[in-house]
C-alpha cells in the first residue's frame, strides 16, 4: 500500500507504484492545477513539492510529477497548487500577478511550486537562487522578463526569512496554510521503507526510466530504490569519499565533503538538467543509463571512481572505466545493483575541471562533454585522467591521452601532442548534435579549455592554436 499525504489528505493506495504521480493527481485525485505539458522533465508544467522527514524536521524541494512514479511519493508530503492556495493570493502568487509573469496561466502552477520550493529551502534567499529555482520551467507567453521580475520581488521578500525554521516563517507570513506545521508529526505514523516486491526492474530517481519506458514502468514489478536511506549517504573514510548509489545531483552538488575536495562542483552542476530533474535524478541512474554523453559518468570516470556492486550477499568492486562495455553495454549482471561510488580521495595538489558544450547552455544533454583531473608537482603532470562523452559508444575513458600526459612537462607543445593522441582515441559520429568532424573539433576546444583553466601561466590559446 502506498501511502503518502497528498496536500492535506492521507492518502492510501494500491494503485500501480509505476503510475505517474501527475496522472494520480489530475486524474485519480481530480487535482487539475498541476498542469501536463510535454511529460519528459522539460516544461516544468508539472512540478510539485516532495517534502520528506529529515532528522524529524520536514526538507522541500521542487520535482517533476509526470516523471515520479507514484511509488516513490511513499512516506512523503506532495504539494500541489492546491495545497498552498490560502484565501487570498500567497506573496508568491501575487508576485506573479503583480508583475505581469502570467498570461495563459498554463505554465503559472509550475513556476508558483519551484519559488514555493526555494523559500522553503534553509538557506538565505538571493535572486540568483530564485532564477535558478526556475531552472526547469518554461513559459511560452511572457518572454521572461516578466518572470524575472517576479523573482526579484520575490527574493526582496524572502530576504527576510528565518533560515532555522522555513516552514514556520512561511505559514506565519501567508506563503503556506496552517496545515503544513502538522505534516512532520503525520509523516512519522507512515512506516518509510516500505518492502515492495523485490524484481530485476529497479528505478531510482525514474528521470530517464519515466521518459524512455513509461509504459512498461506502469506495468513491471518494480524495485524502487528512491526511498532507501540506506543508499543515500556521502561519507569520507579511508582515503575515499563514498557516495550511496540513491544520492541525487541537488546533493551531490551541495554536498560540504564534494565541495572542500572540488569547489567548483555547484557551478559544473548547473549545466545539468534543471533543479527539479537535479532533485530527482541519481548518481546510479545517470551511470547505468550508459548514454554516452551522461555528465555524471564523465565527471567520475575522470574522478577514478570505482563502482560497488551488490547481488545478496555478494559485491564486485569495478573501476567505473570498466564498466561501460559497448554501446549501452554494461558489466553489470541480473540481480546485480550499484550500492555505492567510491572516488579516492583527491590530493591537495589536485585540479579539477568539467567543460560541457550543448546547443542551450542550461537544461540540455550535451554535444561533448569532457572533465579532466590532474595532479601536480609545480609544472610537471604527476597522475592525470580524462573523459569525454560524445565521441564514442560509451562515456569514454581517455586511457592513452592520460597516460601520454603523466610524467609530462606541462607546456604548449606538449598539450598540443596530446591532443593528436586524443583524436586517435576517439570515434564521434555524425547526428542531431553534431558532425563527426565538429565534435572533433569541439573535444579538442574542451581539452585546450581544460589547460587555460588549470594552467593559466602556462598555456595560451595562442600558442596551442599557432
Ligand atoms: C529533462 C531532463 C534533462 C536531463 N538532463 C541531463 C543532463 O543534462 N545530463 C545528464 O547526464 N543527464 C540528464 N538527464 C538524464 C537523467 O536525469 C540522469 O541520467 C539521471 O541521473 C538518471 O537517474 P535516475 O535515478 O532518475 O534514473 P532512473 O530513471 O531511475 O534509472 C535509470 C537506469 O538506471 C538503473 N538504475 C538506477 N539505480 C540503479 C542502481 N543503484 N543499480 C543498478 N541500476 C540502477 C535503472 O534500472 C535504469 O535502467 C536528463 C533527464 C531529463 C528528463
Ligand atoms: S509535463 Fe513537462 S515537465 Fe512534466
Ligand atoms: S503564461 Fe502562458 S505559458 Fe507561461
Amino acid at each position: 500500500m502506498i501511502t503518502f499525504i497528498l496536500n492535506n489528505k492521507t492518502i492510501k493506495t494500491d494503485t500501480h507504484p509505476g503510475t505517474t504521480l501527475l496522472d494520480f493527481i489530475r486524474y485519480t485525485e481530480n487535482l487539475p492545477g498541476t498542469k501536463i505539458g510535454c511529460r519528459e522533465g522539460d516544461c516544468g508544467a508539472c512540478t510539485v513539492l516532495e517534502g520528506t522527514l529529515v532528522d524529524g524536521k520536514v526538507k522541500y524541494k521542487s520535482i517533476v510529477s509526470c516523471l515520479t512514479p507514484l511509488g516513490n511519493a511513499h512516506g512523503k508530503h506532495i504539494v500541489t497548487i492546491e495545497g498552498v492556495n490560502l484565501k487570498d493570493l500567497s506573496p508568491i502568487q501575487k508576485a506573479m500577478v503583480d508583475d505581469s509573469a502570467t498570461q495563459c496561466g498554463f505554465c503559472t502552477p509550475g513556476f508558483v511550486m519551484s519559488f514555493t520550493g526555494h523559500g522553503l529551502a534553509e538557506e538565505k534567499s538571493t535572486y540568483n537562487k530564485a532564477i535558478a529555482a526556475i531552472s526547469g520551467n518554461i513559459c511560452r507567453c511572457t518572454g521572461y522578463k516578466s518572470v524575472e521580475k517576479a523573482a526579484d520581488t520575490i527574493n526582496e521578500l524572502l530576504k527576510l526569512k528565518d533560515i532555522k525554521d522555513p516552514i514556520k516563517w512561511m505559514v506565519e507570513n501567508n506563503f503556506l496554510p496552517h496545515y503544513f506545521l502538522e505534516i512532520g508529526s503525520r509523516l512519522k505514523e507512515i512506516e518509510v521503507n516500505p518492502t515492495f516486491k523485490n524484481s530485476s526492474k529497479i528505478i531510482a530517481g525514474g528521470t530517464d526510466l519515466m521518459v524512455q519506458k513509461p509504459e512498461e514502468i506502469a506495468n513491471a514489478d518494480l524495485n524502487l530504490l528512491y526511498n532507501r536511506t540506506d543508499l543515500k549517504a556521502i561519507d569520507e573514510k579511508n582515503n575515499s569519499i563514498q557516495i550511496g548509489s540513491g544520492v541525487n545531483a541537488t546533493e551531490i552538488m551541495n554536498s560540504s565533503i564534494i565541495q572542500k575536495h572540488i569547489p567548483d562542483i555547484a557551478s559544473y552542476f548547473k549545466l545539468i538538467s534543471s533543479q527539479q530533474i537535479r532533485n530527482m535524478g541519481t548518481i546510479a541512474g545517470n551511470f547505468v543509463n550508459a548514454s554516452p554523453i551522461a555528465d555524471l559518468s564523465i565527471i567520475f570516470l575522470a574522478l577514478n571512481a570505482s563502482i560497488i556492486l551488490k547481488e545478496s550477499n555478494n559485491k564486485r568492486n569495478i573501476p567505473l572505466r570498466n564498466f561501460f562495455l559497448d554501446y549501452k553495454k554494461l558489466d553489470l549482471k541480473d540481480g546485480e545493483f550499484i550500492e555505492y561510488i567510491s572516488v579516492p580521495t583527491p590530493k591537495k595538489n589536485t585540479k579539477f575541471n568539467f567543460e560541457k558544450v550543448s546547443k542551450r547552455t542550461h537544461l540540455d544533454i550535451a554535444s561533448v562533454n569532457s572533465a579532466i583531473h590532474v595532479t601536480l608537482n609545480e609544472d610537471i603532470i604527476e597522475e592525470c585522467s580524462i573523459s569525454a562523452g560524445g565521441v564514442s559508444a560509451i562515456p569514454k575513458y581517455l586511457k592513452e591521452t592520460s597516460d601520454y600526459l603523466q610524467g609530462k612537462k606541462i607546456t604548449n607543445g606538449t598539450i598540443i601532442k596530446a591532443n593528436e593522441i586524443l583524436q586517435q582515441e576517439i570515434t564521434p559520429i555524425s547526428d542531431v548534435r553534431g558532425s563527426a568532424d565538429y565534435k572533433r573539433l569541439l573535444l579538442r576546444q574542451l581539452f585546450f579549455a581544460h589547460f587555460i583553466k588549470i594552467c593559466p601561466t602556462s598555456i595560451t590559446l595562442k600558442e596551442l592554436l599557432s
